[in-house]
């Protein structure tokens, strides 16, 4: 009984706050008596009369103070109001003498009779609308008043649209979301851990989980057959614009699959997105092996929204004297559009961008392709006009366009290019946002070569499984075994990756062998994953995306922290709250740690 009554109360508290929000009334609600609360986003005083622009988060509705009709105690305090003051007002809904067409609500005010002051403001540290005053750092420090401009607003509500089509699409194909713990062991996702001391067992630490990657496949064993969950995953690696410490995963997996199954399924989901979200159809969504995605874009997450496709010139470029071609690896080039008008100046400036330490070329042979079919080379001196046509031949080059050739070790060389290619299609407008060129990247290898460590890595994680036909090739050529592992790329970023996975112990334990685990070791990390293959595991595969990447690309951008709400800088700090930050002796005490810092 009280229970109840106690609800009406508070029902009834809500109703009263406000009648309709700021977006929604238009002329055919003029006469009504209404009643509104927000934020004042401006005021405009003419003494006799006073405007308020009243701002929430459906829009922003006009009031008017009349000394002629709004009685003189309102009128007093419409004075004193001040930006970000909250208010409520009651008043009528009139039409406007001079309307504003660039709001919904441009057609009416409201004649304010009475106004109540819910809250006082500070004067804000920068400006709330959409192009602010306020520089990076601040608007970090003050996150909750960034979040009133309407483009930080539309970021969060579009994630919220991005996270309900995923959840509707993969539960309409029965995956069932499951959450995974937080405080678990190391998973070997390539980043380091962040680690969370355990007070009850002393000297022992959680880790935070890279991705849920063992709990999902002990999930498959566990028979749930198609598991997905948007989740939180915390790496310790450097950050860029598209990296944050914490970030979210769409994580899925499936049992009884092929990497075909994995391909068709996501391929569908991302689709459905971009149907759903972007209103754009995907006529084509190519695949693309990890050795031709080097090869012709020198990247193995390549923007294929335009052109501008590696050449390579070894055949046509080492024949001559010219010692830096013939002693280099690979002679690659590109056609750049229109880049015949490039002024001498302006092929300068662009040397000097590639020879920044960033990207780190030597330098760049070029040559112009002129109107009249002939050429005009910075290495005139060793090649003529049927040398230069073949490069133009082989990089697509036609009249009016520059190639660009660099030179080197393979490897640096193509990334080199690949940053040039990039940077030249930007500055081109060729990377239209909202044009979207999704495909996937398959058959990556299996190991890589670290050289700091100068031994082989796994490339994707340790539970992805080789291909069969190249398993011969573990032990004499181990940079050669290819993967079932796969990433999909949209507009020249990794927005998920996955493999089909290993589920026998006994390939699962040569990969640690061959990782550089001693037996050991490989049981003592990983031995619960081992004995649950012993137990009927299933043959499995998966992906995860990366949600925050996936919508900035959706949302036209590819700065994540733009569509987080509240993200850490670039030092991994969230100014806000400030965090990191230190704990007291008493806390550490208890944590049985002792700080020894010899900063
Ligand atoms: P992977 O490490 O490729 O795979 O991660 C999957 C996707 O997560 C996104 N991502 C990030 N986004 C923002 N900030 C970061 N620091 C960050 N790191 C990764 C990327 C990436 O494609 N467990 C495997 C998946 C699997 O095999 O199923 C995994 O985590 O978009």
């Amino acid at each position: 009984m009280i229970e109840i009554t106690k609800f009406a109360l508070s029902y009834k508290k809500i109703k009263m706050y406000r009648t309709h929000s700021n977006g929604e009334l238009r002329l055919t609600n003029v006469g009504q008596e209404v009643t509104l609360v927000g934020w004042v986003q401006k005021t405009r005083d003419k003494g006799f009369m006073m405007w308020v622009d009243l701002r929430d988060r459906y829009g922003i509705t006009q009031l008017i103070f009349d000394e002629d009709r709004t009685p003189k105690e309102m009128m007093e305090k419409a004075k004193t109001l001040g930006r970000e003051f909250v208010i409520q007002v009651k008043g009528e809904v009139i039409e406007r003498v001079s309307r504003n067409s660039n709001i919904s609500t441009g057609d009416i005010e409201i004649l304010v009779k009475e106004l109540t002051i819910l809250n006082k403001s500070l004067v804000p540290p920068f400006t709330i609308e959409d192009e602010t005053d306020g520089g990076d750092e601040l608007r970090m420090k003050y996150r909750y008043l960034d979040i009133r401009r309407n483009p930080v607003r539309e970021n969060l509500i579009f994630r919220h649209k991005v996270a309900i089509e995923v959840r509707k699409y993969l539960s309409d194909k029965d995956f069932i979301e499951v959450e995974t713990p937080v405080l678990i062991k190391s998973t070997p996702e390539g980043a380091r851990d962040f680690v969370v001391p355990s007070r009850m067992n002393a000297g022992q630490f959680y880790a935070l989980p890279q991705s849920p990657q063992t709990f999902k496949q002990l999930l498959m064993v566990g028979g749930l057959d198609k598991y997905f969950q948007i989740v939180k995953c915390f790496r310790d690696e450097d950050l860029r614009a598209d990296r944050q410490p914490e970030f979210t995963q769409i994580d899925c997996e499936m049992a009884f699959v092929e990497q075909e199954d994995v391909l068709n399924t996501f391929e569908g989901l991302t689709r459905h997105l971009l149907k759903e979200i972007n209103g754009v159809e995907v006529a084509d969504f190519p695949r693309m092996t990890y050795d031709e995605a080097m090869k012709k874009y020198g990247n193995d997450k390549p923007d294929i929204r335009f052109g501008m496709e590696f050449g390579e010139l070894n055949e046509v470029a080492k024949h001559k004297e010219f010692s830096v071609f013939n002693n280099a690896e690979l002679v690659v080039g590109i056609a750049v559009p229109g880049g015949n008008s490039y002024t001498r100046k302006e092929i300068d400036k662009l040397i000097e961008w590639i020879k920044r330490p960033q990207v780190g070329a030597l330098g760049m042979v070029y040559s112009r392709c002129n109107d009249d079919g002939t050429f005009k080379s910075s290495v005139d001196k060793f090649y003529d006009e049927a040398d230069l046509a073949k490069w133009a031949e082989i990089t697509g080059a036609k009249a009016g366009d520059l190639i660009c050739v660099l030179s080197g070790n393979t490897d640096k060389v193509r990334t080199q290019l690949s940053a040039l290619r990039m940077e030249l299609a930007t500055r081109l407008g060729l990377r239209k946002p909202n044009e979207f060129a999704p495909l996937w990247v398959v058959d990556f290898p299996l190991l890589e070569w670290d050289e700091e460590s100068k031994r082989f890595h796994a490339m994707h994680h340790p539970f992805t499984s080789p291909k069969p036909e190249d398993m011969h090739l573990l032990d004499t050529d181990p940079g050669k075994v290819r993967a079932n592992a796969y990433d999909m790329v949209l507009n020249g970023n990794e927005i998920g990756g996955g493999s089909i996975r290993i589920h026998d112990k006994a390939t699962q334990a040569l990969m640690f062998d061959h990782l550089g685990f001693t037996p050991e070791e490989a049981k003592d990390q990983f031995g619960f994953l081992m004995n649950a293959f012993e137990y009927g595991a299933p043959p499995h595969g998966g992906l995860a995306f990366g949600l925050d990447r996936l919508v900035a690309i959706l949302g036209g951008q590819e700065t994540i922290r733009d569509f987080i709400a509240f993200p850490k800088n670039n030092s991994g700090r969230d100014v806000m709250i400030d965090a990191p930050s230190k704990i007291d002796e008493t806390q550490l005490k208890e944590l049985n740690l002792k700080l020894d810092l010899k900063l």
